[in-house]
């Protein structure tokens, strides 16, 4: 008789985006003279940049020559991408990383969920709250999580970022082994200092702990003040691993290009103490399990490292964070408490009168006809909050502003 994996029916029916889909299908069905503004799942609106389509052509060119034609790549990337990474992203801000450290993959997403195969079960996990509920749910799957009770996970240890802390989190008040961390942060769109991250560094290298830093927003990182990457704070390269993401820098979220960085210093323990260097069981379990993301999609992102393409780039970062300001400026006229949205992509919102995240959603998305993503969603500390995303359209942003700032809620 066959048995399933236990832990998956421990998870809601469905993802948090998947939810929301459906909702919205479900309303977009019943009123198809709806003009819906979508601000719900972070994804781009923009098409890629000339510079990355023109790689795309070349790279199927390639493919169509037999002394170009690529098969089966190195599962851990082609050493094309990952120097041009290396020297763009790291050496050039002056942070040491190797080309062996990092790790091509199709996205954040799938590394964030899939770290945890190389990590034990009896790990104790810390998770901001609200955070990407990716985190979580991979964690639940892998049998780290415990029982669901009152909108927690009885074995998880959540670190609350709400506006009476500054959505800064507090070290936690037990011993944690696994510390996700994502900043600029998704879902409140705030950021942690150099200083602040520090905190996280010592706390991790004093109690042999791990940090999965999730950097996937850095690009839309102005502030000088505000590390990019954690390897910016010193003691990272012994405690901590970096998740990096094309999605929302370059407009990849159609193409899938991320990568990985797991530097040699990082350990991780045998249950008889013995250290294990966790960059040679990443890299065993991408070998086993991923066969690499395909050619053309590699030579895309190598080109969004060129002149022209850091310049398209740049523009198309603007644009979405020009968006975030007039969303921010349009929330607070219409005299709504609004965080995140300076360094990151995203709005976050608190919900007027005490109006729960999902009462929230459904009277924006009946009464204005607006898609955004209930607090909850992200966590137990995300209620009474609610985020809009800056991925849309200039026009269509400004559209939904006016509709939020007349208003009557
Ligand atoms: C989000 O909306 O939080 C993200 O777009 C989802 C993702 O990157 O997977």
């Amino acid at each position: 008789m066959v048995h399933v994996n236990e832990n998956f029916l421990k998870l809601p029916e469905s993802y948090l985006f998947s939810e929301i889909a459906r909702k919205v299908n479900e309303y977009q069905a019943a009123h198809p003279e709806a003009d819906v503004i979508r601000m719900g799942i972070g994804d781009v609106t923009l098409p890629l940049p000339q510079a990355v389509i023109e790689a795309l052509h070349k790279a199927v060119d390639d493919m169509a020559n037999s002394n170009e034609f690529h098969g089966y790549g190195p599962e851990q990337g082609y050493a094309f991408l990952r120097d041009t990474i290396v020297r763009n992203d790291y050496t050039e801000r002056g942070i040491e990383i190797h080309s062996d450290e990092v790790f091509i993959s199709d996205g954040s997403k799938s590394d964030t969920g899939n770290f945890g195969d190389i990590l034990g079960t009896d790990n104790i996990i810390a998770v901001t709250d609200p955070v990407y509920p990716v985190y979580v749910d991979t964690n639940v799957m892998g049998g780290r999580a415990g029982e669901l009770l009152d909108g927690k996970w009885s074995e998880i240890v959540y670190l609350p970022c709400v506006s009476e802390n500054g959505f800064v989190p507090s070290l936690p008040d037990r011993k944690v082994d696994v510390i996700y961390l994502c900043y600029p942060n998704n879902p409140t769109g705030t950021t942690l200092t150099r200083e602040q991250l520090k905190v996280w560094v010592d706390y991790a290298l004093e109690n042999k702990a791990l940090i999965l830093f999730d950097a996937a927003y850095e690009a839309f990182v102005s502030d000088d003040t505000i590390p990019h990457s954690i390897y910016e704070v010193e003691g990272a390269r012994k405690c901590a691993v970096e998740f990096r993401s094309f999605s929302k820098t370059a407009g990849f979220t159609g193409l899938r290009c991320g990568y990985t960085v797991v530097p040699k210093e990082v350990m991780a323990y045998r249950k008889d103490g013995e250290r294990v260097m966790l960059n040679r069981l990443w890299n065993r379990r991408q070998c086993t399990k991923f066969n690499g993301t395909a050619y053309i999609i590699q030579r895309a992102a190598e080109a969004v490292y060129s002149k022209e393409g850091k310049a398209q780039i740049r523009e198309m970062l603007n644009y979405y964070m020009n968006n975030a300001r007039v969303m921010k400026e349009g929330l607070l006229a219409a005299g709504l408490e609004v965080f995140g949205g300076d360094n990151a992509p995203y709005l976050w919102l608190k919900t007027p009168k005490g109006i729960s995240s999902w009462t929230f959603f459904d009277r924006l998305l009946h009464e204005l006809n607006i898609v955004g993503t209930p607090g909850v969603g992200f966590g137990p500390s995300g209620e009474g909050y609610f985020r809009l995303t800056a991925f849309g359209d200039k026009a269509r942003t400004a559209e939904a502003m006016e509709r939020i700032r007349t208003w009557k809620i």
